[in-house]
């Protein structure tokens, strides 16, 4: 395993002239992320609850089905390119070809395959909306209030994936405390802990709220699967408690996340090592909000190889294989570098562990594709063109 010491053993110091955070958000944006919620959240309760048994009924909800997917597919198209940033950080422009990746698969596809891939574009709202305690707590719109009938997991990701963090918290709250949840719907009701930590963690910045979910998690029969995890949140969450808020400079988040993933990775050297989640979610978080300072291209790069660690690290409680994408980046970011070198080598060991496990075999030809063209870009000195 890379140690995340030598990821930031040679971390040069930001510059210290870096801009701030651009104080307002650009209201084509906000117009576009308000449409993108209505759709959003009319589509996923539909794919989330029992489809009717009625023809009628059910041939109505499929063309409802349709006509969101193609809203969802028309506002993500180029969101990336069509605007005014929010922040520098890469993340924005990288979520937002995620977004729209994830919204084309949504026409392919009907059943449960629909529904997975609704929840994974939820699952990128919520995943670049919760980066960081930046931007509006809630949006600047009014949205139809979610169905106080849907069941609190559910309206849990509505809320989270639709910026309504405060009402989020809440719904998950209530989700985690559902015992039995916990019971008939293991998966779901680990999502809403994991959703709840994140948005107590990096949104929240509250550790006493984090380490009340995770007491409920620990008095949770039904959680015992999560009990030795919840150990280790427990810890790192009181130590936090425990700390002193500390100004948040660019050298001096630079710091801060050289600090978490460092106590992340020795944490895992313990003997019952495992629980270093809340640790890796506030390196990204600070990682996150040193990239939204566009620091010199050196710290951005050392970031993005932070951000391809925790990830990684963090593939069962965010956004699934999102590593690939900061590794990529950071190969990316700084060609021919150790620096390269290291994120290549996470990146192939990763993705065979995903997607191969122990059985060993080739990986898909685009992934294959993609490792040929990155094991080039990353090697010492730049490939000889042929011919020449
Ligand atoms: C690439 C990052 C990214 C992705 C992906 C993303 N958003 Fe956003 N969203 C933002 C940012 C940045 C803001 C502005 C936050 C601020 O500063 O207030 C925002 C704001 C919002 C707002 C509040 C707008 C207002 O009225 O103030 C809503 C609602 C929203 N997003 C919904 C969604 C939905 C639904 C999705 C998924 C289909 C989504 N967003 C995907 C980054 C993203």
């Amino acid at each position: 395993m890379l140690a995340s010491i030598a990821v930031f053993a040679l971390l040069p110091t930001a510059d210290p002239a870096s801009p701030p955070l651009k104080p307002e958000v650009d209201a084509a944006w906000v117009a576009r992320m308000d449409a993108l919620a209505v759709s959003l959240a009319a589509i996923l309760p539909e794919v989330a609850m029992p489809t009717p048994t009625d023809a009628a009924a059910r041939s109505a909800r499929d063309e409802r089905l349709r006509q969101h997917a193609r809203s969802l597919a028309a506002l993500a198209h180029g969101v990336a390119n069509s605007e005014r940033l929010p922040d520098s950080d890469p993340t924005v422009p990288l979520l937002s070809a995620k977004l729209e990746a994830s919204v084309a698969e949504l026409a392919k596809r009907d059943g449960e395959r629909l529904k997975d891939a609704v929840f994974v574009v939820a699952a990128t709202c919520i995943g670049c909306h919760t980066r960081t305690d930046r931007g509006a707590p809630r949006p600047r719109t009014s949205l139809a209030p979610v169905d106080t009938k849907l069941p609190a997991w559910l309206r849990g990701d509505v809320l989270s994936a639709t910026r309504r963090f405060q009402e989020a918290r809440a719904a998950y709250r209530v989700a985690v405390a559902d015992e039995k949840l916990a019971e008939a719907e293991p998966t779901l009701w680990e999502r809403a802990v994991k959703r709840a930590l994140v948005l107590d963690v990096r949104v929240a910045r509250d550790p006493q709220a984090a380490l009340e979910v995770v007491e409920r998690v620990l008095a949770t029969p039904a959680g015992q699967p999560l009990w030795q995890d919840a150990i280790g949140w427990r810890g790192s969450l009181r130590r936090w408690a425990g700390e002193k808020p500390n100004p948040d400079s660019a050298a001096e988040l630079e710091a801060k996340a050289e600090r978490l993933l460092d106590e992340a990775a020795g944490l895992e050297r313990t003997p019952d090592g495992s629980g270093a989640d809340i640790l890796y979610l506030r390196a990204t978080a600070a990682l996150h909000e040193l990239l939204a300072r566009a620091p010199a291209p050196a710290v951005r790069a050392q970031a993005l190889a932070g951000l391809g660690l925790a990830y990684e690290k963090l593939k069962d409680v965010d956004i699934w294989a999102l590593y690939a994408t900061y590794d990529e980046a950071c190969i990316e970011a700084a060609p021919h570098s150790l620096l390269a070198g290291e994120c290549f080598t996470r990146l192939e060991r990763a993705l065979k562990e995903d997607y191969l496990g122990n059985a060993g075999g080739a990986l898909p030809a685009d992934l294959d594709a993609k490792l040929t063209r990155l094991r080039a870009l990353a090697a010492p000195t730049p490939a000889t063109p042929k011919g020449i």
